[in-house]
């Protein structure tokens, strides 16, 4: 496994369209390899393959990453003393994903993006939403989505199409937010 190296913007490799994966082999059981330690890495908690350089229609996502200093914590409640692990792992790959069904109903989150370091802002998008997806294996499943994985799902996949959150806000904050960042850049 290795870390790869976060594409960011203005870079236009992450505008291109990912292509469809075709081929369920090695190569792409190492490329989510390196993804979840990429993204778990910066930490982030979600990571399409295009932000790594690979135009493929690849995405993970893990929205419970592991604090990797977090120590058992050891309590009695319950009359003996037992240890509770801390927050558990939930990597999740799609591959080839397709959003069917978006509500109508519209959420909010603020979101952010590996590839847009330090920026923030409001996007809304559709509350729910179900997706067709593959896995590793090639088999597709499909699967109701709601809360901040619709939400962080549809995201990934604006990726595959070479949209950005930002692409979401007006064009007057996302100038707002790419000086902001190149300031934090000059600065850093
Ligand atoms: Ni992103």
């Amino acid at each position: 496994m290795a870390i790869r190296e976060i594409l960011e913007v203005p870079n236009p490799v992450l505008k291109q369209v990912s292509e469809p994966v075709t081929t369920f082999d090695d190569a792409l059981k190492t490329l989510v390899e390196d993804m979840f330690e990429t993204m778990y890495d910066a930490p982030g908690i979600g990571l399409a393959a295009i932000q790594v350089g690979v135009p493929l229609r690849v995405l993970v996502i893990d929205l419970q990453p592991d604090d990797p200093d977090a120590e058992p914590e050891v309590c009695n409640h319950g009359g003996h003393q037992h240890t509770h692990q801390p927050t558990k792992k939930e990597p999740r790959v799609f591959i080839n994903p397709v959003i069917l069904d978006p509500s109508d109903d519209l959420s909010v989150y603020q979101e952010g993006c590996l590839s847009v370091p330090e920026i923030y802002a409001d996007v809304e998008r559709p509350a729910t939403c179900r997706v067709r997806y593959q896995d590793l294996d090639g088999t597709e499943h499909e699967e109701a989505l709601e809360g901040l994985l619709a939400t962080c799902l549809q995201h990934e996949m604006d990726h595959l199409e070479g949209i950005l959150f930002i692409d979401h806000l007006s064009r007057l904050k996302r100038q707002m937010a790419l000086r902001k960042l190149e300031k934090l850049r000059r600065a850093a």
